[in-house]
């Protein structure tokens, strides 16, 4: 039987394009015959269901949460109009899902990992709740995705490192004493021209009351390798960021970075959502479009183990993506 991948897709700010890249995705990754389901995890604002083309009248993770654990998540998987595609709604017309207790989450986190297509997408909510970062932990490997305006990239940097807080945090819960100073230490504010904690200075919190445990927290934080897919670009210039970014998570984040994916700025995708269109049905030739399926045969080609030279092969991608294009528009305006 074929293993199950769980990828995550998580943002720090909202907007940037988590949803249209989750339809789009699974939607691709289906059409290149691998059976996958979208789960809508933007509990409290979930709207997957508008980029998939299906209609919202299904029950969902709402109703498998009041059911307490006693529906299968399983056979709340809607068939789409895309063969090998099936779509789990979010909480439908159930009020604050947003709010779901510790136990819920676990039972739902059981249920996600229990779903037996070959790839299992989640949509997640904008920014740092605890649900989205458990939710982004549930997966070694997760897309993060952004824009390249300053606020988006630096709320995503944001996310990881709230990210590694939690997962850091989750790690010492067994041992109550290290749990207290681990919490305290993330929770004080920093003191006037104090720097704020870093994840390396919760290590040495940890490393304070037990080398060995501090030693294990930071390997098993290295084992995320979080994905970055950036959407919205306008030139391949724009990921001459990448050589900071990568510092910045490595060195402050003690996380390392694989960069996955560019997507062009294209307006197709807004005059479809307008229209209630499905991207890449109806706009397979678009340029958000051949993004997303150049991403999806990465998946599918690469996405299990670490990914060498990653910023330099996605520079490449972005600029043969930006040479397609421009061919194509001197074709249709019929220069030589
Ligand atoms: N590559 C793109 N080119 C142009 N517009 C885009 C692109 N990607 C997304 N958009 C538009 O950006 C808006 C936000 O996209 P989307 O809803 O997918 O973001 P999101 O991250 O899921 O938002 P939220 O945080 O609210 O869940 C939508 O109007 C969408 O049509
Ligand atoms: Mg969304």
């Amino acid at each position: 039987m074929e293993s199950t991948t769980i990828i995550p897709i998580a943002s720090g700010k909202g907007g940037v394009g988590k949803t249209l890249l989750c339809a789009n995705l699974c939607i691709a990754l289906a059409k290149l015959g691998h059976s996958t389901v979208a789960v809508d995890l933007d509990l409290g604002g979930s709207n997957l269901y508008t980029c998939l083309g299906v209609p919202n009248k299904y029950p969902g993770i709402g109703d498998f949460l009041k059911a307490d654990g006693a529906k299968s998540l399983q056979d709340l998987a809607v068939p789409t109009s895309v063969e090998g595609l099936s779509f789990i709604p979010g909480d439908g017309s159930s009020a604050f899902t947003a709010n779901i207790t510790h136990d819920q989450r676990k039972t739902l986190m059981k249920g996600i990992k229990s779903l037996k297509q070959r790839f299992v997408i989640l949509d997640l909510g904008a920014g740092t709740s605890f649900n989205s970062l458990n939710f982004f932990g549930m997966a070694p490997y997760g897309i993060i995705i952004t824009t390249f305006e300053t606020p988006a990239i630096m709320n995503a940097v944001m996310f990881l490192r709230n990210f590694a807080f939690r997962a850091a945090s989750g790690m010492v819960r067994p041992y109550p004493a290290v749990l207290a100073d681990v919490v305290e230490r993330i929770g004080r504010p920093a003191a006037v021209g104090e720097a704020p904690v870093t994840v390396r200075g919760l290590f040495d919190v940890i490393a304070r009351h037990d080398q060995t445990l501090a030693a294990r927290v930071e390997k098993a934080l290295a084992r995320y390798r979080p994905r970055i897919v950036f959407n919205m670009g306008d030139s391949p210039q724009e990921l001459s960021i990448l050589d900071r970014l990568d510092a910045t998570v490595r060195q402050g984040l003690c996380l390392e970075p694989d960069f996955f994916g560019f997507i062009f700025y294209d307006d197709i995708v807004r005059q479809s959502a307008k229209r209630r269109e499905v991207l890449l049905l109806k706009y397979p030739g678009s340029a958000a479009s051949r993004g997303i399926i150049g991403l999806a045969r990465k998946v599918i080609g690469s996405w299990d183990g670490p990914l060498a030279s990653s910023g330099e092969l996605l520079k490449e991608q972005a600029a043969q993506q930006f040479e397609a294009l421009a061919a194509r528009k001197g074709q249709e305006s019929g220069a030589p």
